[in-house]
């Protein structure tokens, strides 16, 4: 089963995902809650433009570490800021490159960047990289409300993708044949952990100051995602938790968000069963819902049979505040199930 206490007790870096309105940051917010009254130092972080978690904690809590509870810390990340200000950033390094007859045109391949779905993922990665890295440091548990999955990881698994982004942001630059011939060497077929930290052992003298430069920024970022990529693959200490409905839509999603994750060898520890109708009299309109919802969760063990499972009731009323979350938290204890029920 899919026992809470012992997620909470051995896991320090927790990610939920899932489809939109499941209650990703319900469970993500219980589960900190949780955590926290147990003693643990708590970092909760989302990456939901809506600032969901204030909506579940009925306070601000924006892009700064906010204290919420003793013990218990918040981060609202996002994604569009963070895009905005990670290109900012290229276009600040790539300025010393470009002559000023080459600047108009970088600029607007970088506001063509802003809008491409690489350019944000690429940028909320890095952000997330480092918030994690930072926050396993500082706390004992990271809860990070909606994980990335699928195109997103791709990135930390292929960092060559990140390179060829940044390499087309080089393409009209005079120098950029040079540095794409730089830029390959960041790119090793072999393995991406042969990288050290000493860009002269990939390209030999003839980098000047500004080249080596931007070598080491980009060797730093990839050492930092794969110092990343080694953390989500480390069973012992990580954990990715989907949340999910008993209904069709959130149930194929899942299979396909767990088996994009399967297929990068990252292990899921779970599932939250979440909206379940409490039973009910044979005659009405409920107790159809609720076999309907029983049919599902047949499907559910089905489709993914060894996953443990956690099973929450729909409420009588949304889930907003420490209390309502605390008393979530103590039902998700109580409410594991063995893959076998
Ligand atoms: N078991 C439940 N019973 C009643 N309301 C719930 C339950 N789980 C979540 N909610 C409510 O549903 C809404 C969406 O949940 P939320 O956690 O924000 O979803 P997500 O983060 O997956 O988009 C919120 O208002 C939340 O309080
Ligand atoms: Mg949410």
């Amino acid at each position: 089963m899919l026992n809470i206490e012992e997620l909470l007790a051995t896991r320090r870096l927790i990610l939920l995902g899932g489809k939109g309105g499941v209650g990703k940051t319900t469970m993500s917010s219980a589960l900190a809650v949780l955590a926290a009254s147990t003693g643990r130092k708590v970092l909760l972080v989302s990456t939901d433009p809506a600032h969901s978690l204030s909506d579940a904690f009925g306070r601000s809590i924006g892009d700064h570490i906010t204290m919420l509870a003793p013990q218990l810390w918040a981060l609202e990340i996002d994604p569009d800021k963070e895009a905005d200000a990670y290109l900012e950033r290229v276009l600040a390094q790539m300025r010393r490159y470009a002559g000023p007859d080459q600047i108009h045109e970088l600029q607007r391949h970088l506001q063509l960047s802003r809008q491409s779905p690489g350019a944000q993922e690429a940028a909320l990665l890095e952000r997330l990289a480092k918030v994690i890295e930072d926050g396993l440091q500082n706390y004992d548990t990271v809860i990070l409300d909606t994980a990335p999955t699928g195109h997103t990881l791709r990135l930390l698994s292929l960092p060559e993708v990140m390179a060829a982004w940044t390499d087309g942001l080089l393409r009209h630059n005079k120098r950029s044949q040079h540095l794409s011939s730089v830029l390959k060497h960041l790119t090793p077929s072999r393995s991406i952990d042969s990288l050290t930290g000493d860009p002269n052992q990939h390209h030999s003298a003839d980098l000047d100051d500004k080249d080596a430069e931007l070598l080491n920024t980009l060797l730093r970022r990839q050492q930092l995602f794969n110092r990343t990529r080694r953390l989500l693959h480390d069973i012992e200490h990580t954990a990715f938790v989907f949340v999910l409905t008993p209904e069709r839509l959130p149930i194929l999603e899942t299979e396909r968000a767990v088996q994009a994750l399967m297929s990068q060898d990252i292990p899921v520890a779970g599932l939250i069963v979440n909206r379940l109708l409490p039973p009910m009299d044979d005659s009405n309109f409920w107790a159809h819902r609720r076999q309907q919802q029983e049919k599902h969760m047949l499907d559910l063990h089905h489709r993914l049979p060894t996953l443990r499972r956690c099973l929450v009731s729909l409420q009588a009323d949304d889930i907003v505040g420490l209390e309502s979350l605390q008393m979530l938290g103590n039902h998700l204890i109580s409410s594991s199930v063995g893959v076998t029920d």
